[in-house]
């Protein structure tokens, strides 16, 4: 694997215990950021080693570019249709493995591939773990028309969940706006701390101007977490989490 920055073990050991999970001639979907990258780097790895026939969908430009960079051929969504499985990282997750995404600004399409998977695998390190979403603050794609006009109607919900004291900050890149794959804008709520992520979802939804914001409540299937020694630890939805084994895992106390 040849990277220029060195690779973070637990992010590889995530991102490696996922990749085993790929068999010949699934439909994945590729996920977005530091994780992903790694991940489709050991994706890469495979297919050329064992001659595996995949159909990849990526969920951005950036991992289509690195994807088809390694020799991984990348087609649209609605080429393939449905995904047997989604691999993505996460900037939260929580006991529920619900999610905050959108760090790297691509949850958009993050969402869309992986509401159109089997199965959403997310691999993380464990720093990710939180009892509570809402420290990360939370990514909100939003249309440029009327961006002002989104923003207050998305103070006004934020009031409506006594949350109207918190930041809503544009995403900015070299003093110029964020603008995602969809020529959009990105708003990131620094909420801190996120009560009733459902009641935050419905609200964030219901605002015309607001495209998809990064709560992906229900989605994720599995969660592996990378550690240091290269061992991991994985969280199935179906079988229930245990909490004070993710407790553990991330150091705070449940
Ligand atoms: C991009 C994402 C990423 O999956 C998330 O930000 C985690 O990134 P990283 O693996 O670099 O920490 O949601 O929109």
């Amino acid at each position: 694997m040849s990277q220029s920055s060195p690779v973070d073990p637990a992010k590889l050991a995530a991102a490696r215990a996922a990749v085993a999970l790929v068999r010949d001639g699934m439909k994945l979907g590729l996920g977005t950021g530091s994780t992903a990258s790694i991940m489709v780097r050991e994706l890469a790895a495979r297919v050329r080693d064992e001659g595996l026939s995949l159909r990849c969908a990526a969920t951005s430009q950036a991992t289509a570019d690195l994807a088809e960079s390694l020799g991984i051929r990348i087609a649209t969504l609605d080429q393939i249709g449905w995904l047997d499985m989604t691999i993505d990282g996460a900037d939260e997750v929580d006991p529920d493995l619900h999610l905050i995404k959108g760090g790297g600004g691509a949850h958009l399409r993050e969402k869309i591939v992986a509401a159109a998977s089997d199965r959403m695998v997310v691999i993380a390190d464990p720093g990710k773990v939180v009892e509570q979403l809402g420290a990360f603050p939370l990514p909100v794609e939003v249309l440029q028309f009327g961006f002002e006009t989104t923003r207050t109607l998305i103070r006004r919900a934020l009031e409506g969940l006594d949350l109207g004291d918190r930041a809503v900050m544009q995403r900015l890149r070299g003093g110029d706006p964020w603008i995602t794959d969809e020529g959009n804008f990105i708003l990131d709520l620094h909420l801190e701390v996120i009560p009733d992520a459902p009641a935050l979802a419905r609200a964030l939804s219901a605002i015309p101007g607001v495209v998809e914001h990064g709560l992906f409540l229900g989605m994720c299937d599995l969660t592996i977490i990378g550690k240091a020694d290269g061992s991991v630890v994985e969280l199935d939805r179906e079988e229930g989490v245990d909490a004070d084994l993710l407790a553990g895992e991330r150091g705070w106390q449940s």
